[in-house]
């Protein structure tokens, strides 16, 4: 009988060599199988490169990635919509002070909008319904419910924001077309636009 260990038919075949895979470059540079000296210096050499190639390559994406994500700046709006004329009573109302930097105002003659920015250098006044007056609390102008200065550095009254109904009927403010009072000058408070659908106050509301 044979000894299948010296039949050379039956020779056992050399193992087949692994075929090389990033997962098992990477297992084997973060092994720590090194036994010597030597071969746990390379291995930690390894270890160091590998780890600054990955952290260059996580770099790189997450620069790549910035680019969809632009930094943009959200001003906002210009334009839109504060309710009906039935939700605003006589006097002053703050509530979209914080949201658009405005006040609502009613008087006798109808409803406008006074933006809330001082004239002087840009600060935001603050209602005192105690003194019934704006009062500003950088370099103390004062402006009456009405946003007319009285007092202080304030050159001219708080400019107006155009107002008009839309179809349904509700306010739309235009906080990009603006009505002035220049000192000395003639006042737009009054103003109406062309169409005559809107203008620095809405009458008859
Ligand atoms: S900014 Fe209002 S008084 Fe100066």
């Amino acid at each position: 009988m044979a000894n299948p260990t010296l039949d050379p038919a039956t020779k056992a075949e050399p193992a087949a060599k692994p075929k090389p895979s990033v997962v098992r470059a990477v297992r084997t540079i973060f092994s720590k199988s090194d036994e010597t000296d030597e071969g746990r210096v390379i291995a930690r050499r390894r270890r160091f490169v590998m780890a600054a190639v990955l952290g260059t390559l996580s770099l790189n994406l997450l620069m790549f990635l910035r680019f969809f994500f632009p930094r943009a700046l959200y001003e906002p709006k210009t334009r839109f919509r504060i309710g009906y004329p039935s939700d605003f009573g006589f006097g002053v109302d703050t509530k979209f002070q914080n949201q658009y930097r405005i006040w609502v105002v009613r008087n006798t003659e109808g409803i406008f909008v006074i933006s809330a920015i001082c004239t002087h250098l840009g600060c935001t006044p603050d209602w005192k319904p105690s003194e019934n007056k704006f009062k500003c609390p950088c370099h103390g102008s004062g402006y009456d419910p009405e946003g007319i200065n009285f007092e202080g550095p304030a050159p001219r009254p708080m400019d107006r924001a155009h107002v008009e109904l839309d179809p349904e009927g509700q306010i739309l403010v235009d906080l990009s077309h603006l009505y002035q009072w220049p000192k000395g000058e003639r006042s737009q408070f009054g103003d109406t636009d062309s169409s005559g659908s809107g203008g620095a106050i809405l009458r008859n509301v």
